[in-house]
C-alpha cells in the first residue's frame, strides 16, 4: 500500500516512516524542512522510501506529488507543532496548520484515497483542572493560536468527510517524547540544557500536568487506527502517564545525574493550560492498542540517545539560542 506522509521529516512523523517501511508500507513523504524538519532522521529508511521538499502550503507542488505518486493513503503530520512559538508569532501556524490541511483534503476530492489519518492534538479540548479526562466527545475549546490552527484543522478532516464523503480518521494524541526531538521542547529542553549545566527553565509554579507517550508507541497507534480505525471516527491515543512538569524536570535530572538546583522558575508561558488528560477507551476496546513504554523506560531511552547524539544537538544550538533568547526573555 503506498502512503503518502506530510511532515515525514519531523520528530512524530519520521517515527511512523520509519516503522511503516518495516511493516513493509510503500512511502513518499513531503515535508518543507522547516526549522524543525530534519532528513537524518529518515537517514535508517532513504534508500526505501521517496523525499519531496515540497510546502503543504503550495497546492501546484502538492498536486505534482500525488499525480505522481498516486498515494492511497494520507497520513497528515506536518504542521507548526510549538505553543511558544504559536504566541510569538500566530500567522506561519493557520497558514500551514490550516490553509495546508485545506489543500491536501481538496487534493483529496481528486485524487480518490482509501483513508486520511488526520493528526490533530489533546490541545482541541483545551484545559482540565485537578480531575477528569478528554473523552472524544468532549468540545473543543481550545486556547492558543497553535490549539486553535489545530482545531481548525481538525474539524476541517470532520467536515470534508461529512459533506465530500472523504475517508477521513482523526487522531488526537498527547504530549510524545522521545528520541530526535527538536530541543525547544519541554523534555528535550531539560536534557540539553542539564547536559551543558545551564539553567532548566520551568514555567511558573512547575505544577502543570502533561500526559507523556513514548513517540514508537504513539506511531504504533497510528498504524493501528490506519489498518483497523473506522472512516469519520476520532481516536484519542494517550498513556495514562500524568506527570506535574516539575516531577518530569526532577526525574531527568536524576537520570543525568544532575543536582535540581538547576531548576530555575521562570515568568509563565501566557495562556498556559494547567492540565490535559485523555480518556483513551475507545482505541484500547475497539482497536486493541494500548501504550507499551513505562515512562521510567522510555525516560531512560531518552536521555541515553541524546547522550550519544550530542553532535545532533550542537548542530541545533546555533538557531535554538537565538530562540531561547526570544522565548525566555533573557531568562535563564
Ligand atoms: P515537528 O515540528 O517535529 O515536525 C513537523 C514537520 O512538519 C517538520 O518536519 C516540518 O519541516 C514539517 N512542516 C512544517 N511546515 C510545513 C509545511 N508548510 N509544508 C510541509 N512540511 C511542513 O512536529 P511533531 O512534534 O512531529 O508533530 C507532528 C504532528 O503531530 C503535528 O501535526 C502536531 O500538531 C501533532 N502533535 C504533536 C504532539 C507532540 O507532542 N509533539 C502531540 C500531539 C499532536
Ligand atoms: O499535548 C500535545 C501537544 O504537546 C502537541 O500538540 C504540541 O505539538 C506539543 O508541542 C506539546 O505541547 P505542550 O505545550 O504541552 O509541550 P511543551 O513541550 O512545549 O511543554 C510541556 C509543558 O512544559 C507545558 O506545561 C509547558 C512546560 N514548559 C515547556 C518549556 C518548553 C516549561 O515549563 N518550560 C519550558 O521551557
Amino acid at each position: 500500500m503506498r502512503l503518502l506522509v506530510t511532515g515525514g521529516a519531523g520528530f512524530m512523523g519520521s517515527a511512523f516512516v520509519r516503522q511503516a517501511v518495516a511493516r513493509g508500507y510503500k512511502v513518499c513523504v513531503v515535508d518543507l524542512l522547516t526549522y524543525a524538519g530534519d532528513t537524518c532522521r529518515l537517514e535508517e529508511v532513504k534508500e526505501r522510501i521517496a523525499f519531496y521538499r515540497t510546502d503543504i502550503r503550495d497546492r501546484e507542488g502538492l498536486e505534482e506529488v500525488f499525480r505522481r505518486e498516486r498515494p492511497q493513503v494520507l497520513v497528515h503530520f506536518a504542521a507548526e507543532s510549538h505553543v511558544d512559538r504559536s504566541i510569538l508569532e500566530p500567522r506561519a501556524f493557520l497558514q500551514t496548520n490550516v490553509e495546508g490541511t485545506l489543500n491536501l483534503l481538496e487534493l483529496a476530492r481528486r485524487y480518490p484515497l482509501q483513508r486520511i489519518i488526520n493528526v490533530s492534538t489533546d490541545e482541541v479540548y483545551g484545559e482540565l483542572g485537578e480531575e477528569g479526562r478528554f473523552t472524544e466527545d468532549s468540545p473543543l475549546r481550545p486556547n492558543s493560536p497553535y490549539a486553535v490552527s489545530k482545531a481548525a484543522q481538525d474539524m476541517l478532516g470532520r467536515a470534508y468527510f461529512r459533506t465530500y464523503g472523504l475517508p477521513v480518521i482523526t487522531v488526537r494524541p498527547c504530549n510524545n517524547y522521545g528520541p530526535w526531538q527538536y530541543p525547544e521542547k519541554f523534555i528535550p529542553v531539560i536534557i540539553v540544557r542539564a547536559l551543558r549545566d545551564e539553567p532548566v527553565p520551568l514555567y511558573g509554579n512547575g505544577q502543570n500536568v502533561r500526559e507523556w507517550l513514548y513517540v514508537a508507541d504513539c506511531a504504533e497507534a497510528l498504524l493501528e487506527v490506519l489498518e483497523k480505525g473506522k472512516e469519520g471516527e476520532t481516536y484519542n491515543i494517550s498513556s495514562g502517564i500524568e506527570k506535574r512538569n516539575i516531577e518530569v524536570a526532577r526525574a531527568v535530572l536524576d537520570l543525568l545525574g544532575k543536582p535540581h538546583s538547576l531548576i530555575k522558575f521562570v515568568k509563565d508561558r501566557p495562556g498556559h493550560d494547567f492540565r490535559y488528560a485523555l480518556d483513551s477507551r475507545k482505541i484500547k476496546k475497539e482497536l486493541g492498542w494500548k501504550a507499551r513504554t513505562s515512562f521510567e523506560e522510555g525516560l531512560k531511552q531518552t536521555v541515553e540517545w541524546y547522550q550519544k547524539n550530542l553532535e545532533w544537538v550542537e548542530r541545533k544550538l546555533r538557531d535554538l539560542r537565538k530562540y531561547w533568547e526570544k522565548v525566555y526573555q533573557g531568562d535563564p
